[in-house]
């Protein structure tokens, strides 16, 4: 394991804060339900690229946030036919692997916390895993040099898990069968959808990678792009969902579609092979639970890092008595003080629990943080050990459900890259992940989201590559469900849903700001603050230079679809640096 010592630094001063006043006790919407702290409105940057003030879809009963408006129907199709929060999220999933093909999948697969009106808590893991001929140095040339094959082509995919892992968590928490929640997504393969710009755009964009697979037949069936306005039909992939609705699971793992994957494989030099697909199984953890200020927060346990850094990060900040206000120099450099902290663990010592032993404990101890603390200057940034570059990254998708019951679910699923490995299995219609790209495929070196990994997180035959998929649920200090938010967007998952709790427990916006205000990103590796462009006052961003801050500027970071509970209902917001819809009854 690859170990790190942070410099030692200037004590912990608390009285160097001008600190926002607490929110009176008197700013509790008095409406019907659970309280609702009032909201203040955020003054944004001149030059940023949000209005504050916007409004959020409201809904009295139950809501869908997604990357698709099509995926977020789907979910509400299924809840208005009597099913629950898993059911509407699992219907939204397949949906996604129709509408959305960047990143919707099922050959990918992803993590789902849920969180039951009666209390009851759950999370499932269906990361995909290493295939059983995976070997440490698959992806190094003879010059012990990265390849790109752990990004582009067959030796790219872990084993989904997808089919297994949605299907698994609707028939544990489901109210309806299989094929009735898979039935809007059966329907929009079948009968097809319109093409819109984002995804004409979206796959003209992947058109070199696709067009090298079989995906080429689908969506460049004529040599262009599909065109917007035209309607796509995936009957492959429609056969396919149908096995599934007919068979469960199994129908992926086992039979044709085993069958056509494994001939994919042996196409294109890939090493899954039926054991690989008939050996994959999901796995239910205990999800993380913590406390931040009175709230109570339902996050992923590993191989996911998203739960245990973003309790990291948020317990370090919870040291300070209060937060500093949204656009202070001392704001943005105490969330990249405590996201440095947070990442140096999440790439030294986390990895899949059934690899390495996994420090959770310690690293989400509010005892740990207090120690982190103090190793915070307040006045100077402090210097990770070693600095790379970080290339952009690519495909995932986030959506949250709630039910009219209360039952919340967040769900994170990705394939990685945009149409991940580009590989499509012919005859069976999805694409396939590159996920093995998120294992230390050179430990030491960085991955394509320049996150620098040890050895714990080295290729090894059966194990789940570390992720930063976030999906998070947050209660009030009641303990009715706040927020249920997640995000794409590689390591800026775990910033970028964080940012958007605190802007709401700590900065009280309503949801609909708190998802349009900038945001920044520090993860260590490089030792620098991303941050989207004009996000930062001229003089903040000053500020943190001269306090020896690394600052590079993006047009735009993270990806986020969230609900959060308001007076009378619910508030839903997909992200509005991308495309999607939040849609309710
Ligand atoms: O699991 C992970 O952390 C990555 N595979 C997520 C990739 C991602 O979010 C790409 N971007 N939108």
């Amino acid at each position: 394991m690859v170990r790190t010592r942070l410099p030692a630094l200037a004590l912990f001063l608390a009285g160097a804060f001008a600190c926002r006043p607490a929110t009176p006790a008197s700013a509790v919407d008095p409406g019907e339900g659970p309280a609702v702290p009032a909201r203040v409105a955020p003054q944004f940057p001149d030059g940023w690229r949000f209005q504050a003030g916007e409004e959020a879809v409201f809904a009295p009963n139950a809501m869908v946030s997604s990357n698709s408006a099509l995926a977020s129907e789907a979910g509400l199709e299924v809840l208005r036919q009597g099913g629950n929060a898993v059911d509407a999220a699992v219907a939204t999933g397949f949906a996604l692997a129709v509408t959305y093909p960047a990143a919707g999948n099922i050959g990918g697969g992803g993590f789902m916390v849920i969180r039951l009106a009666n209390g009851e808590v759950a999370a499932i893991d269906y990361r995909e895993i290493a295939p059983l001929a995976s070997t440490r140095d698959m992806y190094l040339d003879a010059s012990r040099k990265k390849t790109n094959k752990s990004l582009v082509g067959h030796l790219a995919s872990g084993v989904p898990g997808a089919v297994a892992g949605m299907a698994e968590a609707q028939r544990r928490f489901g109210r309806l069968t299989l094929a009735q929640v898979m039935a809007p997504a059966i329907r929009l393969a079948s009968e097809g959808f319109i093409v819109d710009s984002a995804l004409w755009r979206g796959l003209r964009s992947d058109s070199a990678v696709i067009t090298r697979f079989a995906g080429k037949d689908v969506f460049f069936p004529n040599g262009p792009t599909v065109a917007p306005g035209s309607r796509l039909v995936q009957a492959d992939l429609a056969r396919t969902l149908r096995a599934i609705a007919a068979e469960g699971a199994r129908a992926f793992y086992e039979g044709r579609t085993a069958d056509l994957f494994v001939a994919e494989m042996q196409r294109g030099g890939g090493i899954i092979t039926k054991e690989d697909l008939a050996r994959y199984t999901p796995i239910w953890r205990e999800p993380l639970q913590t406390t931040y200020r009175g709230y109570s927060l339902i996050g992923m346990p590993p191989a996911s890092s998203g739960g245990t850094t973003m309790i990291e990060a948020l317990n370090i900040l919870e040291t300070f008595e209060s937060l500093p206000p949204f656009h202070s120099t001392r704001y943005k450099h105490l969330l990249a003080e405590s996201f440095r902290r947070a990442f140096v663990d999440r790439n030294t010592k986390l990895c899949d629990p059934a690899f390495c032993d996994v420090p959770v404990a310690r690293l989400t101890s509010k005892v740990y943080a207090r120690e982190l603390r103090q190793t915070i200057a307040l006045d100077q940034a402090s210097r990770s050990p070693q600095g790379v570059e970080t290339p952009a990254g690519l495909h995932t998708t986030h959506y949250s459900v709630v039910d009219a019951d209360g039952n919340a679910v967040a769900t994170t699923t990705t394939l990685n890259g945009g149409y991940g490995s580009g590989v499509l299995v012919a005859g069976a219609g999805f694409f396939l992940n590159n996920e093995m790209d998120d294992l230390a495929v050179a430990p030491g070196q960085p991955n394509m989201f320049g996150l620098i990994e040890g050895e714990q997180n080295a290729v090894e035959p059966g194990k789940r590559p570390l992720s930063s998929m976030s999906p998070t649920i947050v209660l009030d200090p009641s303990g009715n469900v706040l927020l249920v938010v997640g995000a794409a967007g590689g390591p800026t998952i775990i910033s970028g849903t964080m940012q958007v709790i605190l802007n709401v427990v700590e900065h009280r916006m309503s949801l609909a700001d708190a998802m349009r205000a900038p945001r920044m990103h520090h993860q260590a590796w490089p030792d620098s603050i991303r941050y989207e462009a004009a996000g930062f006052p001229p003089a903040v961003a000053d500020s943190l230079r001269r306090m020896g801050h690394g600052l590079y500027d993006t047009r735009s970071l993270t990806n986020v679809n969230a609900i959060m509970r308001v007076r009378g209902g619910w508030h839903g917001v997909s992200e509005p640096r991308g495309v999607g819809a939040a849609i309710g009854f």
